[in-house]
């Protein structure tokens, strides 16, 4: 594989802080994040002869930075007209100088990034004050990182790109520069919190919480100037595991007592500790059912003892029978969240988020939304995406996430003048649970093994920010952010050529995945165990779940209400009515909630059989193009880099293919309808 000589600088290279770095700027405010918004200036001015300031000293300046608290109007005669509000900027650009304006550092910091997407042109021409905040406060990262390297999962569980950025041979990396470099560019893109270890806990990972408390707490210190609350995955068996009681029975009050001396301890050493994030009673791991509790009261005995700390229970709803029978037709994955959490509406502290993944099964290429997120009025919610690309190519795919979660975000349970999930995550006031994204960070040079796939993580950041921004204006972002011309002699016409390039494999790239593997919704086609490359049948008669029932004469779920499992009861009308009818239901979900005959016609007018074929076939070549036209842009850019993709995308054109083969195989000898089209199905 090629690996560049230094750790790739991903969105933040040099030349992206060209503008700021020419400039005379002028920062104005205390505290730790105005700081870090003076080294950076400081930083580029050294590099392009610009100078900073700290205090107004009657020169002129290009660019000002100022905390509403520290009176900047004093210095450049600016006040706004309401709050700015946490984590906000204003932008304004009058009589040749660009203002930030902030109430908080945080939102100096945010400010700062803005300017440096901006670049050049945020120091042209006039600007109208331009108001910024997040959505939401919450936009918080989960590493699933091992701190030792586990004998199954490796040291980053679904980790495609190396091993952790936070752990090395069993404790913190003794060098943190590059846990440095990575909370900067968190922050470039508005993440301000992480989870730093697996939600699956396991013995090292436990005591994290107690006797190896200090390894979290230099990975903390190292993200906070850059605004960054950490958090951990936390063991709902910790007070038998390292208290030594005899029950974690969240209503004993030895348990209690327990939780809020280690909370008590964990707050002394990290005193801006984000708070817990819990995987209970999921795929093995302990929880309040094995006291006969429910999961709020799980839940609760954890916020109890964080809420003096103004922390957070991320709990987690993934809860599902993973020991099924295949054999019972009854049991349906997609309904446990919903079965398990809705009941429990209203009885979670305030400082307890439910953090929900994005649809009701795992991460699939294409599932619909959980209905749990428009059940829990009374419950703070986050949605959950998966970066981590564990069933969208693992980083060798190219797949960019971003359309995907913007149309989860943008769905609307209620139908189209009710709420949206963004909405939903973002909750009042921008308080709600907000989003949760499964990092696809390693130890590899370009960070996320397919440099590429650098974009989702940067749009996973852009998108919680502000969850209505369009996808490929983010990805344009990127690009311009990301891709700096090979030389100085690098001309327009040559940047304009690669941001053609990189949006023409990027744009439509999660639906070409969707193409080429499982159709029309079924999902978990895969191998079973590492989820890489397609096995139709590979989870059809396990514990985990059954997801095609594919027979010789039709394939798909019914989670009808009328004759299969009553999933589609679990959403509120128009969507409970829209998936159970058959006639109604969208094309891309209908396998997931019937099951239909091969001959049955979708309304693009094509029946399913021949929508198999036509799909698989067209994603297989379209990836035969992407790779032709990333050859065609070699020379336009870092040359490693070109390499790195174009291996990357050989794998993808043979992985495809061999999915286009399988899945087209499988059904056409499951059902004898040859392709229309006569092409060579094997
Ligand atoms: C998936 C994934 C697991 C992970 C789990 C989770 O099932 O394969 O590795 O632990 O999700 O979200 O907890």
């Amino acid at each position: 594989m090629t690996t560049p000589d230094a750790v790739h600088p991903a969105w933040l290279p040099p030349e992206a802080f060209r503008a700021i770095g020419s400039r005379r700027t002028l920062v104005l405010g205390d505290g730790l994040l105005v700081e870090t918004v003076r080294d950076e200036v400081a930083r580029a001015c050294a590099q392009y002869g610009g100078r900073v300031r700290r205090g107004a000293d009657g020169g002129a300046y290009d660019f000002v930075l100022a905390l509403t608290t520290a009176e900047p109007q004093a210095a450049i005669g600016v006040r706004p007209d309401s709050a700015i509000g946490t984590e906000g900027y204003l932008l304004a650009r009058h009589d040749g100088v660009t203002v930030v304006l902030a109430d908080d550092p945080a939102g100096l910091l945010y400010g700062l990034f803005h300017v440096v997407r901006l670049g050049e042109s945020a120091f042209t021409g006039e600007r109208q004050a331009e108001h910024h905040r997040p959505a939401t406060r919450r936009r918080t990262l989960d590493h699933w990182d091992n701190v030792d390297v586990h004998p199954v999962m490796g040291q980053v569980e679904r980790g495609y790109a190396g091993g952790s950025i936070f752990w090395h041979d069993g404790g913190p990396r003794g060098d943190l520069t590059r846990v440095r470099a990575y909370g900067r560019l968190l922050a470039a893109c508005g993440i301000n919190a992480v989870a730093v270890n697996n939600v699956n806990v396991h013995a090292t990972e436990a005591r994290l919480l107690t006797d190896r408390l200090g390894d979290v707490a230099v990975i903390a210190d190292v993200l906070r100037p850059y605004g960054i609350r950490v958090h951990l995955s936390v063991s709902f068996a910790s007070p038998v595991v390292l208290g030594g009681l005899p029950t974690a029975d969240p209503l004993d009050e030895d348990v209690r007592k327990w939780w809020t001396d280690v909370t008590d301890r964990v707050h002394d050493a990290i005193p801006d500790f984000g708070g817990y994030v819990v995987k209970a009673d999921s795929e093995g791991q302990p929880g309040p059912f094995a006291y006969g509790r429910d999961h709020a009261d799980g839940a609760n005995v954890l916020a109890e003892a964080l809420a003096p700390y103004d922390g957070v229970v991320h709990w987690r709803a993934f809860v599902y029978n993973h020991r099924q029978d295949w054999r019972d037709r009854t049991t349906d994955r997609a309904r446990a969240a919903y079965d398990h959490f809705a009941p429990l509406d209203g009885r979670f502290r305030d400082n307890v988020i439910l953090q929900v993944k994005h649809g009701p099964i795992d991460f699939q290429v294409r599932e619909p939304v959980s209905p749990v997120i428009a059940a829990m009025p009374a419950t703070r919610l986050a949605v959950e995406l998966q970066v981590t690309q564990e069933y969208t190519g693992q980083q060798r795919h190219v797949c960019y996430l971003a359309p995907m979660w913007r149309e989860v975000l943008g769905f609307r349970p209620w139908g189209p003048d009710g709420t949206a999930v963004a909405d939903v995550a973002g909750g009042a006031d921008g308080n709600g649970g907000g989003l949760v994204g499964v990092s696809n960070v390693g130890d590899d040079p370009y960070w996320t093994g397919h440099p590429l796939a650098q974009a989702n993580l940067y749009a996973f950041g852009r998108l919680a920010w502000d969850p209505w921004s369009d996808p490929a204006a983010i990805l344009d972002e990127w690009i311009d952010l990301t891709f700096v011309p090979v030389s100085e002699s690098g001309t327009s016409a040559d940047v304009e050529r690669l941001r053609r390039t990189v949006h023409s494999i990027m744009d439509d790239s999660w639906r070409t995945y969707e193409r080429y593997t499982a159709p029309l919704g079924v999902g978990f086609m895969v191998r079973p165990g590492h989820h890489y490359g397609p096995d139709v049948d590979g989870y059809e008669y396990t514990p985990w779940g059954t997801y095609h029932f594919a027979d010789r004469d039709g394939v798909g779920v019914d989670r009808t209400r009328a004759t299969g499992t009553g999933f589609t009861g679990q959403y509120p009308p128009p969507w409970s009515e829209v998936y159970e009818s058959l006639d109604r239901c969208p094309d891309e979900l209908l396998l997931f909630f019937h099951h239909v005959p091969y001959g049955h016609v979708l309304h693009s007018g094509s029946t399913v059989i021949q929508h198999i074929y036509d799909t698989h076939f067209a994603g297989a070549e379209q990836v035969e193009q992407a790779r032709r036209r990333w050859e065609e842009a070699a020379g336009l850019f870092d040359p490693s880099l070109h390499a790195r993709v174009k291996e990357l995308l050989d794998e993808q054109v043979r992985c495809a293919e061999e999915w286009r083969d399988q899945i087209n195989a499988y059904f056409f000898r499951k059902s004898g309808i040859p392709d229309v089209r006569g092409r060579h199905i094997p």
